[in-house]
């Protein structure tokens, strides 16, 4: 039997997504597989009292089946109450690509769905997002379209360049499909080896500085679509102090370049409004665990290791939502 996101205490991202490109602040999309994560990114946002997106991918799906991790989400509400703070939580699709994927999220109990139409021809992304949102709205869902393509892995799916966003597209994409939210390519990618040494410049003390992201498509498609809610997928910032303690017990990260912080802080002061983020969270976690393995190599609790992997992901997410979302205090 159907159950929709209302009986579980959930809610869609409509108003959200108003409040936040009115406040200039972006709500934290975090990825979830496991216990750990979903546990990590509640209490981050419970303590920063932060709206927050609870995000699952196909992979997610796959790994953890489909039926554990819904229900995994569904005592999400209950648990933030017992945290002691009801902030509101989005259960939402991930890289959605097809039509059966999104309606049987959306038949059970997911609040927000992605259709992922970026790597079909423009008019097929146009007739799938379409169908998804006629579905979607008939259940007080909403629809995240995607137009552009990142750079990078997506699931299986590997673009090697950016086709970025086109301006003049976007009035037409959003007015003939119906999104509510729109994810575009401004030079943002998946993974944690977003850009090559060789694109970077070096600064004074030899840290490598990708090259910005490309701020004056933003700023043409916010013209466009004045107040329209934009998002942004592969947001990690590759924090350099994880790479370099999972270097330092065995890991072998190379290239490991992410987006800096403060043009993500910029980004969510504008119509972006939300931000996605899962790579750093990998990151904080695997640094952990490397850090737990190597000193106490008699340990064999998993609660031993995955619970300070959940610590350490609860203070990056804290810190995503405090200083660089500016999500903080807006639940
Ligand atoms: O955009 C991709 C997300 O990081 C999810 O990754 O498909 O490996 O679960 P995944
Ligand atoms: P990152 O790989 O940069 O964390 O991006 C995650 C994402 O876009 C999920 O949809
Ligand atoms: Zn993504």
């Amino acid at each position: 039997m159907a159950t929709s996101y209302k009986e579980l205490g959930l809610v869609n991202s409509k108003e959200l997504f108003k409040k936040a490109v009115d406040g200039g602040y972006a709500i934290p999309a975090y990825n979830f597989n496991n216990l750990e994560q979903i546990q990590a990114i509640l209490q981050a946002c419970v303590e920063t009292k932060s709206p927050v997106i609870l995000q699952v991918s196909s992979g997610a799906r796959k790994y953890a089946n489909s039926t554990l991790l819904r229900n995994l989400a569904r005592g999400a509400v209950e648990y933030v109450k017992e945290l002691g703070c009801e902030i509101p939580i989005v259960l939402h699709l991930d890289h959605g690509d097809t039509f059966e994927l999104c309606k049987d999220c959306i038949d059970n109990g997911f609040s927000s769905v992605m259709i992922d139409g970026s790597h079909h021809s423009y008019e097929e992304n146009i007739a799938l997002t379409k169908k998804v949102v006629e579905y979607a709205h008939a259940h007080d869902v909403t629809v995240e379209g995607e137009l552009g393509v990142l750079a990078g892995i997506e699931d299986d799916v590997v673009a090697e360049h950016h086709t970025y966003t086109e301006p003049d597209e976007v009035i037409d994409f959003v007015s003939r499909t119906g999104v509510d939210s729109l994810a575009i390519s401004i030079g943002t990618s998946h993974g944690a080896n977003k850009f090559t040494p060789e694109q970077c410049k070096r600064d004074e003390n030899g840290i490598l500085i990708p090259p910005p992201l490309r701020f004056d498509i933003l700023e043409e498609i916010e013209k466009k679509i004045p107040g329209f809610p934009i998002v942004l997928h592969g947001s990690s910032s590759v924090p350099q102090e994880y790479v370099a303690t999972i270097n330092k017990y065995g890991g072998d990260l190379k290239d490991s370049i992410g987006i800096p912080e403060e043009q993500l802080r910029r980004a969510a002061k504008s119509a972006v409004c939300k931000i996605n983020i899962d790579s750093d969270g990998r990151l904080a976690m695997t640094a952990a665990v490397r850090e737990v393995m190597a000193n106490k190599p008699g340990e064999f609790d998993p609660r031993k290791y995955l619970g300070p992997a959940r610590d350490e992901l609860k203070k990056l997410y804290m810190h995503k939502n405090i200083n660089v979302l500016g999500s903080a205090n807006k639940a």
